[in-house]
């Protein structure tokens, strides 16, 4: 008998065939059952007489939740049927039946108990219809890239130094009493490949010891961070639309199925296309002001000022000329008003934050000492960055893209921790 996954039986209809899997739930009804069958793929629905199989019937009666089996059977088109499909199951082998209660019942549980089960709770439809969005996330993002023309250059976990701040930085022991941070971001590194390789991202996890305990952070997320010799802000901007638009498309073409199990409205989707609307920080403030947020000019955004931002538009929003001093040590001024940073960052609709901040980098030695000096940073660390304005140093512009933020975005989700796998917290690392 062919084994067949649950989100092929459409090209099955009519002939007997097996599946591997897990039952999902479980109705009985007198001479009938009405087991649900999932594996990873999909859910099925099957059907059982006791009359016509005895032996299935008998092995299914009473079968807990999430035991694991391999059932055979027909099937049938069937427009009742949740999916549309409908199996009339003739043999099934158990492989293990539970025998203690599944954590996970088929009814509301509170966050706090599914996190403590997340291990499990990642076989729920749902969890795992936003995980294979961040899948389709993640290719469509490095095939962009890719036809664009970057290339992957993978930046280390363990660095000497921090790239946002010396706060949030996890601090590691390293080898012979020497200390190790967990990286805020590839930038630094990819700064460095840009200049051998050209056009080049990273894309892998970064960590903020970060207290916020806001729906938009993680100490543990995924940044996918492009960066360009010779390219401007402007460049930048263009790339992130590019990226945005095409992550936000394919998955719309690609998990139609997917956003339904999450009951998303893509039609707030389908509208993303470039140019997103661009606004100086300047006009920002003047937009909270109006909106009756008293934000001062020369303070940064939170999630309420982001929100305001973004609500006018149902696309993301640029905004570009943030003052320096709320900015990083590493972001280049811009010549006519040199207390304004060529920096950026994208917010996303429908209260999703900031999903990109980048801009253009210093490219002066002289200017980036003097800003390690005002930041408080040590020098020793950083020269091998030094090196990199003492040796063909070029005008060069990146940004960094939050995953988490992205994924959450389009599946909807209420607060990123759902969109990846093992959410890491400020209270939770297991499991
Ligand atoms: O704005 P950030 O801190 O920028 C950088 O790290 C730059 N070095 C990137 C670059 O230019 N190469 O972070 C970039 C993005 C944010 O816009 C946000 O989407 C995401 O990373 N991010 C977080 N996502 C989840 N949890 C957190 N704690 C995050 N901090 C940043
Ligand atoms: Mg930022």
């Amino acid at each position: 008998m062919p084994v067949v996954s649950i989100d092929q039986v459409a090209s099955h209809v009519g002939k007997e065939i097996t599946l591997r899997g897990w039952l999902y739930n479980l109705r009985e009804s007198g001479k009938l059952i009405f087991p649900q069958f999932r594996d990873g793929t999909g859910v099925i629905q099957g059907v059982v007489s006791r009359t016509e199989n005895p032996d299935a019937f008998q092995a299914l009666s009473g079968l807990p939740q999430e035991s694991s089996l391999e059932v055979t059977g027909l099937v049938r088109a069937d427009a009742r049927a949740p999916g549309g499909y409908e199996m009339q199951v003739t043999a099934v082998t158990i492989i293990q039946k539970i025998t203690e209660p599944y954590p996970i019942q088929l009814k509301e549980h509170g966050v706090d108990f599914l996190l403590e089960n997340r291990h499990l709770w990642i076989r729920t439809p749902r969890q795992a219809a936003i995980l294979r969005i961040r899948d389709e996330a993640i290719f469509a993002a490095r095939e962009y890239m890719h036809k664009q023309g970057y290339v992957l250059t993978d930046s280390p976990i363990f660095t000497p130094s921090s790239c946002e701040g010396t706060t949030n930085l996890f601090e590691v022991d390293y080898m012979d009493d020497r200390k190790a941070y967990l990286t805020q971001s590839g930038q630094l590194y990819v700064e460095a490949t840009a200049a051998a390789l050209g056009k080049v991202y990273c894309f892998g996890p970064a960590f903020r010891a970060e207290r916020s305990k806001t729906r938009r952070h993680l100490t543990e997320f995924w940044m996918l961070e492009p960066e360009a010799a010779f390219a401007r802000m402007d460049d930048m901007m263009a790339l992130a639309e590019g990226l945005i638009t095409h992550i936000i498309q394919s998955a719309v073409e690609h998990c139609p199925k997917e956003l339904d199990t999450l009951k998303r409205d893509v039609k707030l989707l389908e509208t993303v296309r470039p140019p997103f609307p661009r606004i100086s920080y300047d006009e920002a403030i003047e937009i909270l002001h109006k909106h009756g947020n008293p934000t001062p000019w020369g303070e940064d955004f939170g999630g309420d000022e982001e929100t305001i931002l973004s609500s006018e538009h149902g696309r993301p929003v640029i905004v570009h000329h943030f003052p320096s001093a709320i900015k990083a040590f590493y972001m280049q001024p811009d010549p006519q008003r040199p207390e304004l940073a060529l920096g950026f960052d994208i917010l996303a609709p429908e209260g999703y934050g900031e999903i990109v901040g980048g801009g253009e980098r210093i490219s002066s030695y002289e200017l980036l000492m003097e800003r390690l000096r005002q930041n408080d940073l040590p020098e020793e660390p950083f020269r091998w960055y030094l090196d990199l304005r003492r040796f063909g140093s070029v005008p060069h512009s990146g940004f960094g893209l939050g995953l988490e933020r992205t994924v959450a975005w389009i599946t909807g989700a209420e607060h990123i921790r759902e969109v990846i796998p093992f959410p890491r917290t400020i209270y939770r690392i297991y499991p």
